[in-house]
């Protein structure tokens, strides 16, 4: 019967494994329940014959861990994550000749928490103005408040992933993003991982609100400042100037700023845009920085289980497929994208990024702490494979193959116009095509993920299975809509174990 049906679509398929079937019951036509029983065998749920454990071998599966890992990674203890003592003077060691393997691992953790690329970022004085007089009531501790976490190494209440750079605002020194900022994070469970997308980072809200506080303190209605921030800050501001050492401080620091120079700021409408960002997403094309003159967002990826070479070929994949428009062909070239894009004056060559590159390259997914049930990961992997994700999703860790298309995810379109292609397909702000569609990401640590898709607009897996409903609203470029063939054709004991072999990733 199987031999017969799969007959008429693959004339060769009789005496062999079935292929991963065309995906019949998901995508466009969704919901052919007859399909879906083919695809798995005729006995998705609760079936234990030996063809069906085969389709759960095929579905990706967790990466064993490294042998003997030269970094520390994953801790619930951060100054074990940090491991200062042991990142200290690698890239001193790196500089002067050094080319074993771990310590150029440790020289690539320190640029990945430290260096700046020499990039511009946040004024000095105004970041110490914020932390002394809105620490406490409106940032947090080391903007912890907006997502960050807090440097322990500083005395001024700095966040890690701001660094000192040489790169300037005007006359006045300023910290920089670092590959830390966005790409380390605190999990749902505790510990604190290397390589984990920052998902409650409050990029929007740190950009939008910079300079309102110093404004405000001149004029709490001023109308130059979006409505929700004058809201937000009114108790704030009005409680720091009752302090004695307040107007001084102010003074001051608009005098340093001075030297910075105005153009960073933003219209009521462009704050607007960037308090609108949901947490972990951002507009990464805009000012301050290189302006594409579209409005995209796309969510902080995790940079576990990048696949090597030799998995790449074997998935099929073309190249790195780096990026959510997966055209970046190689982790060096998005690095080197990076420090451009950055605007850093400092020339940096393949082999000065190359610890870094190698670092990132080592990172690992951990294993999720809950404990989850074998048989129904095991089930999970065999829907995986039976359903048709495979189809889209057959890297070592789940990547595709190629770029999809928008029409064919359903998901937020916006994003097409990234890096504003002319008809010709390139890019004005560099020298590239753009792919104008959108890769499947790796899956690896799903389990500590908040945020879901390329504009990061589904918060959970539940969510994204529609087993909850997902956030209605209709804010351009954050709609949370599409990939139905998580919601559609699955019943809901087939979408529970998939989520829990997600999870098991
Ligand atoms: C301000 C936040 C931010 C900083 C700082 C940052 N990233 Fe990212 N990163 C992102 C976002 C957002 C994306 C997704 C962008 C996209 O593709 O649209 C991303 C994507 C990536 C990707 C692509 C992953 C994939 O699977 O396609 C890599 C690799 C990466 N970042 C590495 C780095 C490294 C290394 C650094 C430090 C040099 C760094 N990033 C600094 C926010 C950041
Ligand atoms: C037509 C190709 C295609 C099929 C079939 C498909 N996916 Fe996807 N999947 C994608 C693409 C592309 C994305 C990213 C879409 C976006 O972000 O807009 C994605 C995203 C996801 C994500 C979110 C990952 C993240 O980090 O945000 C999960 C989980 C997922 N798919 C699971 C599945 C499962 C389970 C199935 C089968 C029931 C499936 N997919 C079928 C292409 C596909």
């Amino acid at each position: 019967m199987r031999c017969l049906v799969f007959a008429l679509i693959f004339t060769t398929a009789c005496n062999r494994e079935p292929e991963p079937v065309q995906p019949p019951s998901v995508g466009a036509t969704a919901g052919g329940a007859a399909g879906g029983d083919v695809a798995t065998g005729g006995g998705s749920s609760g079936g234990t014959g030996g063809g069906t454990a085969d389709l759960a071998e095929r579905a990706p599966k967790r990466w064993p861990a490294l042998a003997n890992p030269a970094t520390h990674d994953v801790d619930v203890d951060l100054a074990a994550v940090l491991e200062a003592q042991s990142l200290a003077g690698a890239c001193d060691a790196v500089k002067n000749g050094a080319t074993d393997r771990p310590t150029r691992l440790r020289c690539g953790k320190w640029m990945f928490f430290y260096e700046t690329f020499g990039t511009t970022g946040v004024p000095v004085p105004l970041l110490d103005f914020l932390q002394k007089h809105y620490g406490d009531s409106y940032y947090g501790r080391g903007f912890s408040r907006l997502g960050f976490i807090p440097d322990p190494a500083s005395m001024k209440g700095m966040p890690l992933g701001l660094a000192p750079t040489t790169g300037k605002a005007g006359t006045v020194s300023t910290l920089a993003f670092t590959c830390a900022s966005c790409h380390f994070g605190k999990m749902p469970d505790g510990r604190y991982a290397v390589g984990y997308g920052n998902l409650s980072l409050d990029y929007g809200k740190l950009l939008a609100s910079l300079g309102a506080p110093l404004t405000l303190s001149s004029n709490a209605s001023d109308p130059k400042v979006h409505l929700q921030l004058r809201q937000e800050l009114a108790a704030p501001v009005a409680a720091a100037k009752m302090q004695s050492s307040y107007q001084i401080d102010l003074g001051i620091a608009g005098l340093q700023l001075l030297g910075a120079g105005m153009g960073g700021q933003l219209t009521v409408d462009e704050q607007g845009r960037f308090l609108a960002l949901r947490t972990g997403t951002m507009d990464f094309m805009t000012k301050p920085l290189v302006e594409d003159h579209v409005w995209t967002v796309s969510r902080i990826m995790s940079l576990w289980n990048l696949p090597d070479a030799e998995r790449r070929t074997s998935a099929g994949m073309p190249h790195e497929m780096l990026s959510w428009n997966g055209g970046v062909d190689t982790l060096e070239s998005f690095l080197a994208g990076f420090v451009t894009y950055g605007q850093s004056q400092v020339e940096w060559s393949p082999a000065r990024l190359s610890p870094l590159a190698d670092y990132v390259r080592s990172l690992r997914a951990p294993a999720t702490l809950a404990l989850l049930e074998a048989d129904e990961v095991k089930e999970g992997a065999r829907l995986f494979v039976g359903m048709g994700c495979l189809e889209c999703h057959k890297g070592a860790s789940g990547e595709g193959a190629r770029v999809f298309t928008f029409d064919e995810l359903g998901t937020d379109a916006t994003y097409a116009t990234i890096y504003n292609p002319g008809p010709d397909g390139k890019s004005p702000v560099g020298d590239f095509f753009v792919t104008r569609g959108v890769k499947a990401p790796r899956m690896a640590g799903l389990f500590s993920q908040t945020r879901f898709l390329h504009n990061g607009a589904v918060a959970t897996l539940e969510e994204l299975f529609c087993l909850s409903p997902r956030d209605p609203s209709r804010v351009e470029g954050q709609r949370s809509d599409g990939h139905g063939m998580t919601c559609q054709g699955l019943t809901e004991l087939e979408k529970r174990r998939l989520i829990t072999y997600l999870k098991s990733l």
